[in-house]
């Protein structure tokens, strides 16, 4: 009789969490307590509307009225007038003609980038952009050419060049990991020279920038620019879930059409979208929010630079710090985390240049001695460089 060796098919899940664990890499879940006994700046609520009772109730009233679920893709069974709704008031305040909800960020990026290109399309994505835009990318058939970081020459050089009959060059406005922002201006006249089109995802931007905090690419003039996509979240500054794409009417029926992401996956849940819309209207009437957290977010930014580290200048509210290696970071974040202060840490494989570093939020909910006591403490628990990455 032939032995039979007892091994399982996931046994190398082992190497990997080994392999992880040497490296400082592994990740844990950690529940979130109902009132958090520590000042957060780790989650994305910028405006602190995920529990404005204007938005809860918002969520309320559409969930009595629509129920707990969309019950179908958008194309069956999912479409109300909620999100006609809100699709409307999300084109306007961006200040494009059309938009289209998704049921998070991520399927927006998806559908958006897929939708627009196929195998005659040259694709250009920034070095930086978020693993949504680079999953989008890897899912076409398309020619895919990364360029460094916000390298404007590079995309110019690779668009003379291109020897397909179409290009999408893709970028996010305000890059998740460092918070700094894209030459948007400068990246669209380039890709206008050469008849390419260009997706900007202003994930970090859609509440937080410009005056009436309509975002960065609004901010730019690039709203209403034909050649020009802009996709969004609902779950940062709108405190809620899902994500939406932008742009001239032609684009959004042709994404009705051919977004995977939204033909294939069950419509914005009503919650969702009630609260979505309450969000934008506390951030359209109340501009203050939007202003306090870029005013934070300098703060902590100017601070931080004055005691010696390296941080860029965040462009909306995201601030990033560099730590020396991935397990000096886990440390830091931690050492903050048992001073009361909840940082985002980011390590390799979420980073794009396997630089470690801390992840600070400016939130427009925190007061000034939460703001100062955040910057003490980062002061305070920094590692210094001892090995490197
Ligand atoms: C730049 C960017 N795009 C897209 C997303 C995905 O958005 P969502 O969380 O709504 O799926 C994120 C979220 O972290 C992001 O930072």
């Amino acid at each position: 009789m032939d032995s039979v060796t007892e091994t399982s098919a996931f046994d190398w899940l082992d190497d990997k969490a080994a392999f992880r664990q040497r490296m400082g890499l592994q990740r844990h879940l950690r529940p979130r307590q109902q009132n958090t006994p520590f000042i957060d700046v780790m989650g994305n609520d910028y405006l602190g509307l995920s529990r404005h009772p204007d938005v809860c109730d918002t969520a309320i009233r559409a969930v009595h009225k629509w129920g707990a679920g969309a019950t179908g893709s958008r194309l069956v069974s999912g479409t109300t007038e909620l999100h006609q709704e809100l699709e409307g008031a999300l084109a306007q305040f961006h200040g494009a003609e059309a938009a289209l909800v998704f049921s998070s960020g991520y399927t927006a990026n998806l559908g958006a980038v897929t939708a627009l290109c196929g195998p005659d399309t040259l694709v250009i994505a920034d070095r930086h952009n978020h693993a949504s835009l680079v999953d989008a990318a890897r899912l076409t058939a398309a020619e895919v050419k990364i360029v460094n970081h916000n390298a404007i020459d590079e995309v110019h050089n690779v668009l003379a060049h291109n020897t397909r009959t179409r290009a999408l060059v893709v970028t996010e406005s305000i890059f998740s990991v460092d918070g700094d922002a894209a030459p948007l201006r400068e990246l669209h006249d380039v890709t206008r020279q050469f008849g390419a089109a260009l997706i900007i995802d202003d994930a970090h931007g859609f509440g937080v920038v410009g005056d009436r905090a309509q975002g960065l690419v609004s901010e730019c003039g690039l709203a209403n620019a034909p050649d020009v996509v802009t996709t969004v979240t609902l779950s940062k500054a709108f405190g809620s879930q899902g994500g939406a794409v932008l742009g001239s009417q032609r684009v959004i029926d042709h994404l009705i059409n051919g977004a995977r992401s939204f033909l294939y996956d069950t419509g914005l849940a009503p919650a969702a979208a009630g609260a979505a819309r309450g969000a934008l209207q506390v951030i359209t009437s109340e501009p203050q929010r939007a202003a306090r957290v870029r005013a934070i977010a300098n703060t902590f930014a100017q601070r931080f630079r004055d005691a010696g580290m390296q941080v860029h200048q965040p462009a909306g509210a995201v601030v990033s710090i560099t730590a020396p290696s991935p397990s000096a970071a886990v440390e830091w974040a931690s050492s903050c985390r048992a001073e009361g202060v909840a940082v985002g840490c980011f390590r390799p494989p979420s980073v794009p240049d396997r630089i470690s570093r801390l992840r600070l939020t400016a939130r427009a909910d925190l007061t000034d001695v939460d703001v100062d006591r955040v910057i003490e403490v980062i002061i305070q628990t920094r590692p210094f460089a001892e090995e490197d990455e």
